[in-house]
């Protein structure tokens, strides 16, 4: 067990979600106490293999105190693929294969393994250096709780907290105004963020990318809730979500590098809704207040175990795979799954039924 290992590199990939540092410090902890490894921190994602100046080493003192702190203490980076990474030549930017350049800065920082924590497009990129015979383990991390192969993933809880807060918030003043208040939260193709939130937060609509809704369907539930005596109403709508027969709404595409960027429903549906009603409405977008902060107990919980569990996979030498909770307890699966399929609301599961027991509409 453990053998030849003597330093293991950690990184963050992609967008960054409450519960990073937990994992960071944890890594850094389980390595040097339990193996006495060295540990470095690999800086901006995987351009810290590219720029050697972006790897330093990481002390458990280092890490002292940044448990509760949301963000991560290594940077991170959406732009940073070494498979296809952005460089400039005569003005203009193009995408040129740096994974050579990767492996060969591991064997020049002496890293015998690495802990990768990202995402469905970081872990992509993981795997593929693994297929090229990087030694590396992987640790599931998106607030957008979208990865099959892990029950939850940390961050999630964080974020779905912000949200809940933020409709706590929106209730009292359209319930003052008599209005109707949408609110336009993450989760990039997956509505789980706007599902959760909106039960645990009283929403009377959820709109959300696995159930394309019908306008006219959530203003009679508005209507009718006004005939009620309820004069006002809150919609949550996620970025990904779609009429029926429409497309999801972008404010960016085209960026070499970067995956479109989902953005403008939550002002298209607040627009639809006071045509149809006659209500005064307005749209609140919540954006990257959901990454931010300090994560709950729960992520700090999670992301900690996680933490653990990639070094204790290090040193057993299960490379190619990532750390994931099933049920209660952490497991491992091969990376190959773990990126192969999206964790998408089940449209008639568990938690649509209760929110539709409710009266909350999906506008289907
Ligand atoms: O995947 C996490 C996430 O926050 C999504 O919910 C959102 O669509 C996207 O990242 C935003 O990315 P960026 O930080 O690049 O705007």
């Amino acid at each position: 067990m453990s053998q030849g290992i003597r330093r293991i590199g950690v990184s963050t990939g992609g967008g960054d979600a409450p519960g990073l540092n937990a994992v960071i410090r944890a890594v850094v902890k389980a390595a040097t106490n339990k193996y006495g490894w060295e540990v470095m921190g690999i800086f901006d994602g995987f351009d810290g293999l590219i720029h050697l100046r972006k790897a330093k080493l990481l002390t458990p003192l280092m890490v002292r105190g940044i448990l509760p702190r949301g963000g991560t203490i290594l940077g991170a980076s959406t732009r940073g693929n070494p498979f296809a990474y952005p460089v400039t030549v005569k003005g203009k930017t193009v995408l040129k294969d740096l994974s050579d350049t990767v492996i060969r800065n591991m064997k020049r920082l002496r890293l015998d393994a690495l802990v990768v924590i990202g995402g469905d497009g970081t872990l992509n990129i993981t795997y593929e250096l693994y297929q090229k015979g990087c030694p590396v383990v992987g640790v599931p991390k998106t607030i957008d709780n979208d990865l099959s192969a892990t029950d939850k993933t940390f961050g999630f809880s964080t974020a779905v907290t912000t949200a809940t807060e933020a409709l706590d918030k929106l209730h009292t003043t359209a319930e003052s105004h008599h209005r109707i208040i949408v609110l336009e939260v993450m989760g990039r193709n997956a509505g789980w963020i706007a599902l959760e939130a909106g039960i645990a937060g009283g929403a009377d609509a959820i709109l959300i990318p696995e159930i394309p809704y019908d306008i006219q369907r959530v203003s009679q539930r508005i209507r009718e809730r006004c005939e009620r005596g309820s004069r006002f109403s809150l919609v949550v709508v996620a970025e990904g979500a779609r009429p029926k027969g429409g497309k999801q709404s972008y404010v960016e595409t085209n960026v070499p590098g970067r995956l479109p960027r989902l953005g403008g429903i939550g002002n298209q549906v607040g627009e639809a809704l006071a045509r149809a009603t006659g209500m005064d409405t307005r749209v609140t977008v919540l954006g990257h207040l959901q990454r931010g902060g300090s994560p709950t107990a729960y992520d700090r919980l999670l992301a900690t175990r996680f933490g653990v569990a990639a070094v204790d996979l290090v040193a057993r030498g299960g490379f190619g795979r990532m750390v994931c909770l099933r049920g209660q307890r952490i497991a491992s699966v091969a990376l190959s799954r773990a990126v192969s399929r999206m964790k998408a609301v089940p449209s008639r599961g568990e938690l649509v039924q209760t929110a539709e027991a409710l009266g909350i509409t999906f506008g289907r």
